[in-house]
């Protein structure tokens, strides 16, 4: 069965906007995108930056430190110089709340 984290309000998680949490010890990102939440890691793949700190575009996710991207539906890299991507996270809306699977 899938253990799902209470990560935060709905309400909470900014839309069109990424806003980072620690969860269950975890930095995560949690994006906003058109009525949907997307969670990947916080950090990027590709050095000491946090994607909280970026700039979300549609479903991108722009690295502040050198412009990388990637897809935060998936967490795959779609800009350069990012090559490895994200992790990303199951996410679920109930009852107000955003739940996320971390295993
Ligand atoms: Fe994110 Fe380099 S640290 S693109």
């Amino acid at each position: 069965t899938t253990n799902w984290i209470d990560a935060a309000a709905h309400e909470d998680v900014p839309q069109d906007d990424v806003v980072g949490l620690l969860i269950a010890g975890r930095d995560i990102a949690l994006y906003g995108v058109a009525g949907e939440v997307f969670a990947t890691d916080n950090l990027c793949t590709h050095g000491n930056a946090r994607l909280c700190d970026g700039f979300l575009e549609g479903h991108e996710i722009e690295c502040p430190l050198h412009q990388g991207k990637f897809d935060v539906r998936s967490g795959q890299p779609t800009c350069a110089p990012v090559t490895e991507p994200l992790r990303s996270y199951p996410v679920k809306i109930e009852g107000g709340r955003v739940w996320l699977a971390l295993d």
